[in-house]
């Protein structure tokens, strides 16, 4: 099948085209490197340099992509705020004008990856999709419109739309020191053995491997099943930070950790039902952060290596 995969070369885009290209698939990778790499572009894809956020968009790519899978976008809730329009653009006019593309080019579904923050602070609930969603940051709001996009399309291009967790895994940008609280404490950890812990360490957060998220998105492919529905994709079980702390001993023994400070607008809790992905996707998260760790663990270290320190 001739698959089109946006912000191929982010980090999830570049493991969801590599896995699609590994099964055979014809991948066709897009991305305007406003945070991608070039190395992260699977080879065996054709790849096209674009902003998404541009109308022309069924000028330049190709008429005979069957399926989107679209994970471009801006992917930080505190950027959001420095830059709420340009948030607005990558995630909500991105969408806008791949569906039209889709459209036009009579796609037969486009998978999407939005977020768990549509839902806002829950108060410590589970997140369930029957929730209504109370955005908190401009990322949210912009991620929501563009699932609102999909559905008011709907009867035209098919959508899948994942909210994903918590993303972490082999890939992930080590110098984002806004993003991602499993790579900053790996590089604090791996770079000088101390992290600094803001907040309480039994705070949790539903963390999703990014091999699932692939996964998942490669069962999405496969089958009509999910067509028209909106899921979780996530672990479905809260990993406290204790947790990661204690999971990420055991790869680098020496490192200790220390409790300092707080994250302003941190919430204490966060975690989604599951269940939908299973019930109609038939596809579960299965990799737990014990297991998913050392993967991640061994790719830093050699990046690191590669690259020189980073600015934990
Ligand atoms: N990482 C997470 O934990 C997480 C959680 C929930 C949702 N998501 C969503 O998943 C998607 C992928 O996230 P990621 O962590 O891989 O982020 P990423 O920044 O690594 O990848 C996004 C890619 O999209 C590209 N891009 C951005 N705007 C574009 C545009 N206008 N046109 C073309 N390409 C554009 C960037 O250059 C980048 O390569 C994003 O849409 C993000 O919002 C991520």
């Amino acid at each position: 099948m001739k698959i089109l995969v946006t912000g191929a070369a982010g980090f999830i885009g570049s493991h969801v085209a590599r896995r699609l290209a590994g099964l055979g698939h014809e991948v066709v990778a897009v991305d305007d490197f406003s945070n991608g790499r070039a190395e992260n572009v699977d080879p065996r894809a054709e790849f096209i340099e674009f902003d998404l956020a541009d109308p022309a968009v069924a000028d330049v790519l190709p008429k005979d992509v069957e399926i989107i899978c679209h994970l471009a976008g801006q992917a930080s809730g505190e950027n959001s705020f420095y830059d709420p329009i340009g948030d607005l653009d990558a995630n909500a006019a991105s969408t806008l004008n791949l569906i039209r593309f889709g459209i036009h080019v009579n796609a037969r579904r486009l998978i999407f990856s939005s977020s768990l923050s549509c839902y806002g602070d829950i108060g410590g609930k589970t997140a369930v999709e029957s929730m209504t969603c109370r955005p908190r940051s401009c990322y949210a709001v912009s991620k929501l419109a563009a699932e609102a996009y999909l559905r008011v399309f709907s009867d035209r291009l098919p959508f899948v739309i994942f909210r994903l967790a918590n993303v972490y895994g082999p890939g992930q940008n080590l110098e984002n020191i806004r993003q991602g609280m499993i790579s900053i404490y790996l590089v604090q950890a791996l770079q000088t053995g101390r992290v600094q812990v803001k907040g309480a360490l039994d705070r949790y957060r539903d963390f999703v491997e990014v091999g699932n998220v692939a996964e998942a998105f490669s069962a999405a492919v496969d089958t009509d099943r999910a067509n028209g529905h909106t899921m979780n994709l996530a672990l479905g079980e809260p990993t406290t930070v204790l947790q990661i702390l204690e999971a990420l001993k055991t790869e680098i023994p020496d490192m200790t950790w220390f409790v300092k400070g707080s994250t302003p607008g941190d919430v204490r809790g966060m975690k989604a039902d599951a269940g939908r992905l299973k019930d109609i996707l038939g596809f579960e998260c299965t990799t737990r952060i014990e297991d998913g760790i050392g993967p991640f663990v061994d790719w830093a270290r050699k990046q690191l290596s590669d690259t020189g320190t980073v600015d934990p």
